[in-house]
């Protein structure tokens, strides 16, 4: 599934973009901030790690509590996974598909989901839910506000790997107007404190090819739940 062949790639949907450059740090909110290409110098140890998770605990796709299957595949590691089905959104400590607790959560994942956090002003930040999304061309994720965790201020890291995708970081009502913005292999979008209950999303998925992950996009976020 994962490549070792890290060439660069042009993608002509963000051909109108202005270049960005890893270490660049961009603050879309008064406590949220895009860190470019921060997870870069960590995935030859991140990646081999999530297969490991990922053979554990494969994706799947889920029902909301509305009867709709999700076009976003899931799985999680961690202390507590998140989960929905007809009976609503909720973390739990097992996976539901096996009965057995989710995969732990490798130290990698960890280390940089709080270096990342520090990165954007947030100090002890003990993530124990790690909830990682697939997105294959086409799927999308609607705008919605993260609030099944326990702490409502301990920051969202959200890491992106793969096909680029448009996250939509909105307001703290769905109809408020969102920021568009594109998110790369490598960067890390954290939100928190005042901006935790903002509402978001991520546009349909572009077709493309990406010469690490293939066909789609991984998204790994990390939150303090329990
Ligand atoms: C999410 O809101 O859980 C996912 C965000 C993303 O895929 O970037
Ligand atoms: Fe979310």
């Amino acid at each position: 599934m994962m490549r070792n062949d890290d060439t660069p790639i042009t993608l002509d949907l963000f051909a109108d973009q202005a270049p960005i450059t890893p270490g660049q740090v961009e603050q879309i909110g008064q406590q949220s901030f895009v860190l470019r290409g921060f997870a870069l110098p960590w995935l030859d140890r991140l990646l081999p790690a999530l297969e490991n998770v990922l053979q554990a605990a494969p994706f799947r796709q889920m029902v909301t509590p509305g009867g709709f299957t999700m076009s976003v595949a899931l799985t999680s590691c961690g202390v507590l996974g998140w989960t929905t089905d007809r009976s609503g959104y909720r973390y739990t400590a097992d996976d539901p598909q096996t009965g057995h607790p989710w995969p732990d959560m490798p130290h990698v994942f960890r280390e940089l989901a709080q270096a990342a956090a520090r990165e954007a002003r947030f100090e002890h930040f003990e993530p124990d839910a790690c909830l990682i999304n697939r997105y294959v061309p086409g799927a999308r994720m609607s705008l919605h506000q993260d609030k099944n965790e326990r702490s409502l201020t301990a920051p969202v890291v959200s890491l992106s790997l793969g096909l680029p995708a448009v996250f939509q970081f909105g307001g703290f009502e769905r109809s408020d107007k969102s920021q568009r913005i594109p998110l790369f292999h490598g960067d890390i979008a954290v939100w928190g404190g005042v901006d935790r209950l903002r509402y978001h999303g991520v546009l349909p998925l572009k077709p493309g090819e990406h010469p690490r992950l293939g066909a789609q996009r991984i998204n790994l976020t990390f939150r303090m739940a329990g």
